[in-house]
C-alpha cells in the first residue's frame, strides 16, 4: 500500500495539464468516487492496526497535497484567461458605441416647453406625492367629486389624504402660494391615475400645465395663446376650435381641438372624419379658486390650460399605442433620434 501511496503522490507532483478543463478530469479520477484515492482509502480500511498509524499520515498528506494541487492549479488557468487579451489583432477596427437619443415624451415636452417660453411663461415644479388641499381642495373640487375616490386616484394614506397627483395643477397652486401675480408659469411633470392600461391609457402619463394671472386677462388671450402654440406644434396651416367643457377651477371651460393635421380638416381615420383632433383642456380660472390661494378675484383674472404629452406626441409622431412609449424597445426609440 506504501508503495500505490508513492506512487500517486509522484503523479499528482507531475501534473501538468495544457488545459483547464484537464483539471476537473483530474479531480475525478483522483478524489471522486470511484477515484485512487478514495479507493485507497477503503483499502486503509483493512489494514492492520500496528500500520495505520504510519499509512493514515502518508494518506493524508496525500489528500493534502492532490487537493492544494488542484486549487493552485485552478488560481492559475483563471489567472491566464483573465489577462488573454480579447482582440488578438490590434489593428481591427473596434466596435463602435451607439449613442443614446432623447426620449420621444421628453422630446415633445421640451418643445411645448420652448413654444410657452417664448410667450414668456416659465417652467414650475412640484412635488408627485401631494396631499388633498393642493390637488383637489385648493382647485374647487367639491367634498363628493368622483377623482376623490379610491377608483380614479391612488392614495397612499387616508386621513389626512396624501395621494399621487393626478394632474399637475397641483403645482399652480404652490406657485400661487409664494408669488403675487403677475403669474405666468408652466408645469411639466408625471401625474398618476388608477385606470387600467390599454393602448390610449396609462395610470402614468406626462402633462404640461399652463397658468397665467394678471390684471385684465381674458378669454380672447387664452384663445391667441392656444392658436399660437397648436401652430409652433403642428404646423402654420393648423386652426384650433374651442368646446364648451366642465372644470371644477375653471369657468367657463373648454376642449380646445386642432385641425387633424394629416388630412388637413377633410376627414381621415385618424381624426375619425370628423377632422379635429382634441389635444387639451382650458378656461378661465375659476374666482373660487383664486380667493382660496389669496389672489383677490376683483382685481385679477387669468386661465389655465392642461395637456397630456403623450397624447401630442402620438399625434405629432403618428404612434396608435400608448404603451410603447413605456416599453422603451429601443428599435422604437430609435426612430426618433432625427427629431432632435
Ligand atoms: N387639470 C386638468 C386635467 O388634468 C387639465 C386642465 C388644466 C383643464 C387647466 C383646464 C384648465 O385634466
Amino acid at each position: 500500500m506504501n508503495s500505490k501511496i508513492n506512487d500517486l503522490l509522484a503523479r499528482v507532483q507531475e501534473f501538468h495539464p495544457k488545459a483547464a478543463a484537464e483539471i476537473e478530469d483530474f479531480r475525478i479520477r483522483i478524489l471522486g468516487k470511484k477515484g485512487e484515492l478514495t479507493s485507497l482509502m477503503e483499502e486503509f480500511k483493512t489494514v492492520a492496526p500496528e500500520r495505520k498509524r504510519e499509512l493514515g499520515q502518508s494518506l493524508n498528506a496525500l489528500k493534502q497535497a492532490a487537493l492544494a494541487k488542484i486549487a493552485a492549479l485552478k488560481e492559475e488557468f483563471a489567472d491566464a484567461v483573465a489577462s488573454t487579451p480579447a482582440i488578438e489583432d490590434m489593428s481591427r477596427p473596434g466596435t463602435a458605441e451607439t449613442l443614446g437619443s432623447r426620449h420621444p415624451i421628453s422630446i415633445v415636452k421640451n418643445e411645448i416647453i420652448d413654444i410657452f417660453s417664448r410667450l414668456g411663461y416659465t417652467v414650475a415644479e412640484g412635488p408627485e406625492i401631494e396631499d388633498d388641499w393642493h390637488v383637489f381642495s385648493a382647485l374647487n373640487f367639491p367634498p363628493e367629486h368622483p377623482a376623490r375616490d379610491m377608483q380614479d386616484t391612488f392614495f397612499i394614506e387616508k386621513t389626512p389624504d396624501i395621494l399621487l397627483r393626478t394632474h399637475t395643477s397641483s403645482i399652480q397652486v404652490r406657485t400661487m402660494e409664494h408669488q403675487k401675480p403677475p403669474i405666468r408659469v408652466i408645469c411639466p411633470g408625471r401625474v398618476f391615475r388608477n385606470e387600467a392600461i390599454s393602448y390610449r391609457a396609462h395610470c402614468i402619463f406626462h402633462q404640461v400645465e399652463g397658468l397665467y394671472i394678471d390684471k385684465g386677462v381674458s378669454f380672447a388671450d387664452l384663445k391667441q395663446s392656444l392658436l399660437y402654440f397648436a401652430k409652433e406644434m403642428f404646423g402654420e396651416q393648423t386652426r384650433i376650435r374651442m368646446r364648451p367643457s366642465y372644470f371644477p377651477f375653471t369657468e367657463p371651460s373648454a376642449e380646445v381641438d386642432v385641425s387633424c393635421n394629416l388630412c388637413g380638416g377633410k376627414g381621415c381615420n385618424v381624426c375619425k372624419g370628423t377632422g379635429w383632433l382634441e389635444i387639451l383642456g382650458c378656461g378661465m380660472v375659476d374666482p373660487n379658486v383664486l380667493e382660496a390661494n389669496g389672489i383677490d378675484s376683483h382685481e385679477y383674472s387669468g386661465f389655465a390650460f392642461g395637456m397630456g404629452v403623450e397624447r401630442i406626441a402620438m399625434l405629432k409622431f403618428g404612434v396608435k399605442d400608448l404603451r410603447l412609449y413605456f416599453e422603451n424597445d429601443v428599435r422604437f426609440l430609435q426612430q426618433f433620434e432625427s427629431k432632435l
